[in-house]
């Protein structure tokens, strides 16, 4: 049984990002329109992609809680929940979303292009929550100034990181994504002395070289940020994009984690928000301010190119249990919904 293909979760850091969050609104026939569009969805990118073979153009749809069960029902994967909001010290706000799609490439025109074609077969079907350009800005720095990036793992630690294994044996290859909006208070933070800065990020701001432990601050971003579990150090992948207006308060960085389970995205936040101890919290809080947060569910490539148009999630959850080990959703019986694509298609 050939293995379930991952969607490109790793993909390298691009120059260029849009980040579309959108809510499908009532009814079965707006659920049939985004099945419909996860079939054809690798068609759309190799559509836009192909004309420009070097712009790295790539695509990730991605699922909400509420939004599994309207769409494909029983199994789900075991983790999915809706994002969870933290009131510590500062607020992270829990904000609607049934999908996301995470589009990168090199160039904007390439990501617009997709974003557009994508958005068409939405219309009418989809109402948009939140949609952000993000920019690489110099070498690839957030608007605060700092490298933002460096310590992400890579090659097979990345893949690693970020995909579900047998823990979770039916939704094999997936992956989970929490995203935030966070805006800037940018006169505030450059008001901030740069040894200041240096303290609140944990790393220097020109060099990029993180600072030794030993001057190391309590609340610094990158050690309330670093989770260790039974010895063993919990990765995930961010690909965060500053996005913005010039003429209005609206920027900030864009934040994406990917990761094989929400958990250790979810104790980084409340390390963030809350503190460790408590109190003890992120000083990066007090200059940007977190306006969104959804969690979705990545399933693999493999599923989504399966996803029958007319599966009603009440057939699927009638459909025999997933087997264990049954990673694919071609696989008879794993999700059922290959087969139900093939019937609708003989029909
Ligand atoms: C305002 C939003 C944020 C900004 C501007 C920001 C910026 C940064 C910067 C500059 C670094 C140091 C360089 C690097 O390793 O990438 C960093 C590291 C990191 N950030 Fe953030 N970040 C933000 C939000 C978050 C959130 C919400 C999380 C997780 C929930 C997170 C997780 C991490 C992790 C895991 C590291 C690496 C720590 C290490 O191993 O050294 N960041 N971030």
């Amino acid at each position: 049984m050939p293995s379930p293909v991952s969607q490109p979760v790793v993909a390298k850091l691009t120059k260029a990002a849009i980040f579309l969050v959108v809510t499908i609104h009532p009814g079965a026939e707006n659920e049939a329109a985004v099945r419909a569009l996860c079939g054809d969805l690798a068609s759309l990118l190799r559509a836009v992609g192909f004309r420009h073979p070097d712009g790295q153009l790539s695509s990730i749809m991605a699922f909400g809680s509420r939004a599994w069960d309207r769409l494909f029902g029983a199994p789900r994967p075991k983790d999915l929940h809706p994002f969870k909001e933290i009131r510590g010290q500062h607020h992270a706000v829990s904000t609607p979303g049934d999908i996301l799609f995470h589009i990168r490439a090199k160039h904007m025109d390439l990501c617009f292009e997709l974003a557009m074609l994508i958005m068409s077969r939405l219309d009418g079907v989809v109402t948009t929550e939140d949609e952000v350009h993000g920019f690489a800005y110099f070498d690839a720095r957030d608007l605060l100034g700092f490298v933002d990036g460096t310590e992400n793992p890579v090659d097979q630690a990345a893949v690693d990181s970020t995909t579900i294994g047998a823990e979770d044996a039916a939704f094999a290859g997936g992956s989970y994504v929490i995203v935030q909006k966070y805006l800037h208070d940018l006169k505030r933070w450059n008001a901030v002395p740069t040894e200041q800065q240096e303290n609140i990020i944990g790393r220097y701001k020109f060099s990029d070289v993180e600072q030794d432990d030993s001057v190391k601050m309590p609340y610094a971003h990158n050690v309330l940020t670093t989770i260790v579990e039974d010895g063993e150090e919990l990765d995930i992948v961010r690909d965060n994009m500053p996005f913005g207006e010039a003429g209005s308060e609206e920027r900030g960085t864009y934040f994406i984690g990917y990761s094989r389970a929400p958990h250790r995205i979810e104790r980084m936040l409340e390390n963030m928000f809350v503190g460790n101890p408590p109190g003890n919290y992120d000083r990066l809080l007090d200059f940007s301010r977190a306006v969104t947060g959804s969690l979705f569910f990545v399933p693999t490539a493999s599923f989504l190119e399966d996803v029958a148009p007319g599966l009603t999630p009440a057939a699927s959850a009638a459909s025999p249990p997933s087997g264990a080990g049954s990673a694919s959703p071609r696989a008879e019986g794993s999700l059922g919904i290959g087969s139900l694509k093939s019937e609708a298609e003989h029909e």
